[in-house]
């Protein structure tokens, strides 16, 4: 597997375009990506992978299976001609000690998730990442991985990354209700209880997204899950299961998909279909959101590959500032920067609720969106957990003119471009680099469509 090199900043900057037209099938879906690799390296036998994101959280997941004793490898399919990714895996409880650190780069996922997969093991294992990655709170996760059995041997302060664990020899089965709807923390904890005997039960106030749940179904294991309460689940996985290999296809990322359809609805005349968008409802809460405002997205086509999928038309539209319900910010939790964009566009105040966890993601999401669209001539305001964007709709156009500062985030790298394609002036970002580890080739695509970036 490649290493993205150390590269200096590149800034770029997107400036008011003529309609977007066109389709656009974005990468695969981050999150399948991950666990896809993650199970397979889980798995004796091998698992054949179509539509992977080939981008750097993803490659680092990779990468790190490798190191724990995975076989992955990377070939062509002869008919499709797409890229068909092997992995050949060792078993639960079967890793072998890496040798040297593994770096997960910027990716939360990629390093959350192996904390929980090494923690069934009998390993020791170094996890560091890059200096995004290493502000960001692995406590909430080596909670339940320590009740399993594992074991934190060495952290920097705050138990942050670098962090070296210890897997549990023997793992025992939990009962965990996680502190916050957190799909990486769960996930965590389900991978860990594999390899540990008897029942593990992880419940969750708010539904987050339940990749790891389908696939680990698909790939033979016993897991149920029921809801639980208003927004909630209980999942309950049978440890020690012999998992089968699988065949799995990444639908495209809706996160990443997002980007385009915010950007067609705010450049006057576009017209763009998206396509093989996957929408898992607990993922799609940035389009429900978008439809509330008045968006035109309609549904062209609609199948199922494991997970739902659909293609759809996004049509410019004028858009009316809404209140976002803080029990959908799970299924859109990704989603907030490139929608305070939209919302910037809207006429009325749009106040999205609940959003602390976007405190502790790639960048402080939070203090950076607001600083986004301020910086660009847009009124916003961070009342406790809530972000109030006060929309320029109905009273003149978005002034733009700002330099975006990314913060090592790729989302707001994109979320920024999108603004600019729209807006009075230019919009500047600092850096484009991190838009590689979830959408490689975002702007060569962007362009494609009719977005004026350079
Ligand atoms: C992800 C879960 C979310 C999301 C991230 C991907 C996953 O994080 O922000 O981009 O694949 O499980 P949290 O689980 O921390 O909310």
């Amino acid at each position: 597997m490649t290493e993205t090199p150390v590269v200096s900043p590149q800034p770029l900057t997107a400036r008011r375009s003529g309609a977007l037209t066109g389709r656009l099938r974005a990468p695969g879906d981050k999150s399948i990506s991950h666990r896809a690799l993650i199970l397979g390296a889980m798995t004796v036998g091998e698992t054949r992978i179509a539509g992977l994101l080939e981008g750097d959280d993803v490659l680092r997941t990779g990468k790190a299976m490798q190191a724990l004793g995975a076989h992955i490898e990377r070939t062509v399919d002869a008919t499709s001609g797409e890229a068909l990714w092997r992995v050949r895996g060792v078993g639960v409880g079967g890793f072998a000690q890496p040798d040297a650190p593994l770096d997960f780069g910027n990716s939360g996922t990629g390093c959350r998730l192996a904390l929980g997969a090494v923690a069934g093991c009998p390993v020791e294992a170094v996890f560091d990442g890059d200096a995004s990655l290493r502000k960001r709170p692995m406590r909430r996760v080596l909670d339940p991985l320590e009740r399993i059995g594992a074991r934190v041997v060495a952290a920097a302060d705050g138990d942050r990354l670098p962090l070296t664990l210890r897997g549990a020899a023997d793992p025992v089965p939990i009962d965990y209700e996680t502190p916050v709807a957190s799909a990486q923390l769960k996930s965590a904890v389900l991978l860990a209880a594999l390899a540990a005997p008897g029942t593990t039960t992880v419940i969750e106030a708010q539904a987050s997204r339940d990749h790891t749940e389908k696939m680990l179904r698909q790939f033979g294991a016993d897991i149920k899950s029921t809801v639980h309460g208003e927004h909630g689940r209980r999942i309950v996985l049978k440890g020690q299961p012999e998992l089968q290999p699988a065949a799995v296809t990444v639908p495209s990322d809706p996160s990443s998909a997002a980007f385009a359809m915010v950007g067609a609805l705010i450049v006057p005349g576009s017209e763009v279909v998206l396509e093989n968008v996957m929408m898992n409802p607990l993922r799609t809460g940035l389009f429900t959101t978008l439809k509330e405002m008045g968006a035109s997205i309609e549904t062209l086509e609609t199948r199922s590959e494991g997970e739902e999928i659909a293609d759809l038309r996004v049509r410019f539209s004028p858009l009316k500032a809404v209140d976002v319900p803080a029990a959908r910010a799970p299924a859109m939790i990704d989603e907030y920067i490139v929608l305070a964009v939209a919302a910037a566009f809207a006429e009325g105040d749009t106040r999205m609720r609940g959003l602390h966890e976007l405190r502790v993601k790639e960048s402080d999401r939070l203090a950076a969106t607001a600083e986004l669209l301020r910086v660009n001539g847009v009124e916003v305001e961070i009342d406790g957990d809530d972000l109030i964007v006060r929309g320029k709709g109905g009273k003149g156009p978005v002034p733009g003119g700002g330099l975006v500062a990314t913060h090592m985030d790729h989302r707001l790298a994109m979320s920024a471009l999108m603004m600019g394609l729209a807006s009075e002036a230019p919009v500047q970002v600092d850096d484009t680099t991190f838009i590689a580890t979830s959408f490689p080739g975002f702007v060569e695509t962007m362009r494609a469509l009719g977005a004026d970036l350079s």
